[in-house]
Formats: structure tokens, C-alpha cells, sequence
């Protein structure tokens, strides 16, 4: 292996410490303790090990974790009313609802009732709009901490060539706004993209979010780029195995003997997504006490 490992899971336990200390001081300011509201629907076992490891992580960081478990049977409706109780509660700072919703649930129209001034998760319409005019709002969890890694390595971005495949709202499309927004030269790069591998080869900067396994290859990869790799992917178990091996969407051991950096699947990006919620929600708390968040947050 020659290029060198990018530690998500040090990064992220830095960020969250950070906003652990800052939070303290924050409660100290503000009387109150910041808040997130979790609302899971439902039983999706994945979900349910999200949902724990966010309500740990937030009490870890000095905050408060409201977690609301509703039955799968749950109405439109009902949701709604919650969330916008979860809006009129000065205790709550933050909303995520979990994704995906079960049944006949519509995500979109539960998202939208969410206050842009909680969405942090990023994911109403309102913060969409303002990250793609350039105003503050807040920023999808996982780009984010893509962009903190990416600047950590970097510093400046400066017309590097950046390469986001994948197009998500989540993750690819919000990517390469803040790539753009950091001055980088932006391919979004997708299934139906032809010619990708030559597209990719062109990249100093590589972030792959497709939610394919492998499927970026070593001699895709520019001498010396750094990739981030977002997917995460259970192969089929191997003989003997009683659970298949977690992969990204980039074939590590290939590609880390040609890019310069690369994240590791797990322990990479995964890690960042729950501190940058964190720190969103911290963002949020600081406004709604109408008080100045502290730099570098
Ligand atoms: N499901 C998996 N990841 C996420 C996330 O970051 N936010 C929400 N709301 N649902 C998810």
C-alpha cells in the first residue's frame, strides 16, 4: 500500500470532541442543553443500530437525545403532527426523521414539514436551495464531513480536478456543490456516464457514491489522487463466513497502491456523517439562542 490511509473515525472522534466542549460551554451560555429529536419509524434493523449510535453519540457530546419510536402502522398524518411538535419545542434544536420511511409514507412531504431552522440532516428543500445559491443553511451530514477530510488533506482546492460519482441528493449532488463552492473543477459522473474510467483518470480528487461495490478500479485511478470512498456494501459471505465483508464502491487494495490518500471503508467517511450531524445541531442550538457559534465549529 503506498498511499496514505485518510483516518475518518480519528477525524470524526476530533469533531466530536470538539463539539462535545463546545456544547458544555454552550449549555453554560444558553441554560439549556442543545437538542436533537430523532424519529424513527418502524423496525428496519439498520435504522435501529443508526438510530442507537446517534442517541449515544449526542448524549456523549453534552447534548440532549429525544428518540421517538413510532409503529410501522404510523399515518402521514401523525408523523406530520410530530414533527411539528418537534418544530414548536424550544427544547429541540435539531429534527432528523430516519430514513427510509416504511409503507406508503411520503418522505418528502414529511421533510418539508420540517423546520429549516432544525433541518439538520440538510435535507429540506430550503437548505437544498440555499446551498446551491451559496447562503448559510445547513449541509447534508455526510458531504460535509466528505469536504472537512478533503480540506484536512488539501488546504486550498483550488482548480483540482474533482470527479463526484454518483448523484444523489444525499450525497453526489450536494458533493459537488461544495466542491464547486471551494473552487474545484466539478464532473458528476453517473450510470449513465460513458467513458468513465478515462473521466476518473482526469480526477486529483475522486469521490465515489454510487453504492456499487468495487466498482471503481485501480487503473481508474490518477497517480497519486486522493479518493473518497462513500459507499458501503456487503459482499456475499465467502465460504466459512457467516456475514459477507463491508466494502466501499472502490477496489481499496488496488487503489490504494496507485492514489496518494484514500478513506477506508469501514473507518472512513462512515465515522463523519454522525459528527457532523453533531455539530449541525450545535450550529442550530447557538442560533436559536441567539448567540454567536464559536469559529472553527
Ligand atoms: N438513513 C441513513 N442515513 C441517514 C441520515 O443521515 N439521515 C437520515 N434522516 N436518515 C438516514
Amino acid at each position: 500500500m503506498t498511499a496514505q490511509l485518510i483516518d475518518g473515525k480519528a477525524f470524526a472522534a476530533d469533531l466530536r470532541a470538539r463539539v462535545g466542549e463546545h456544547a458544555a460551554a454552550f449549555s453554560e451560555q444558553a441554560g439549556r442543553k442543545a437538542g436533537l429529536a430523532v424519529v424513527l419509524v418502524g423496525e428496519d434493523a439498520a435504522s435501529e443500530v443508526y438510530v442507537r449510535s446517534k442517541g449515544k453519540a449526542t448524549v456523549a457530546a453534552n447534548m440532549e437525545s429525544f428518540e421517538h419510536r413510532l409503529p410501522a402502522d404510523t399515518s402521514q398524518e401523525e408523523l406530520i403532527a410530530l414533527v411539528e411538535q418537534l418544530n414548536a419545542d424550544p427544547a429541540v434544536d435539531g429534527i432528523l426523521v430516519q430514513l427510509p420511511l416504511p409503507g406508503d409514507l411520503d418522505e418528502q412531504a414529511v421533510i418539508a414539514a420540517i423546520d429549516p431552522g432544525k433541518d439538520v440532516d440538510g435535507f429540506h428543500v430550503e437548505s437544498a436551495g440555499r446551498l446551491m445559491v451559496g447562503r448559510e443553511g445547513f449541509v447534508p451530514c455526510t458531504p460535509l464531513g466528505c469536504i472537512m477530510l478533503l480540506r484536512d488533506r488539501h488546504g486550498d482546492l483550488s482548480g483540482l480536478n474533482a470527479v463526484v460519482i454518483g448523484r444523489s441528493h444525499i450525497v453526489g449532488k450536494p458533493m459537488a456543490q461544495l466542491l464547486l463552492d471551494a473552487n474545484a473543477t466539478v464532473t458528476i459522473a453517473h450510470s449513465r456516464t460513458k467513458d468513465l474510467p478515462e473521466i476518473v483518470r482526469r480526477a486529483d480528487i475522486v469521490v465515489a457514491a454510487v453504492g456499487r461495490a468495487e466498482m471503481v478500479k485501480a487503473d481508474w485511478i490518477k497517480p497519486g489522487a486522493t479518493v473518497i470512498d462513500v459507499g458501503i456494501n456487503r459482499l456475499m459471505p465467502a465460504e466459512g463466513e457467516s456475514k459477507g465483508r463491508l466494502v466501499g464502491d472502490v477496489d481499496f487494495a488496488g487503489a490504494s497502491e496507485v492514489a496518494g490518500a484514500i478513506t477506508p471503508v469501514p473507518g472512513g467517511v462512515g465515522p463523519m456523517t454522525i459528527a457532523v450531524l453533531l455539530r449541525n445541531t450545535l450550529v442550530a442550538a447557538y442560533a436559536h439562542a441567539g448567540l454567536e457559534a464559536p469559529e472553527g465549529l
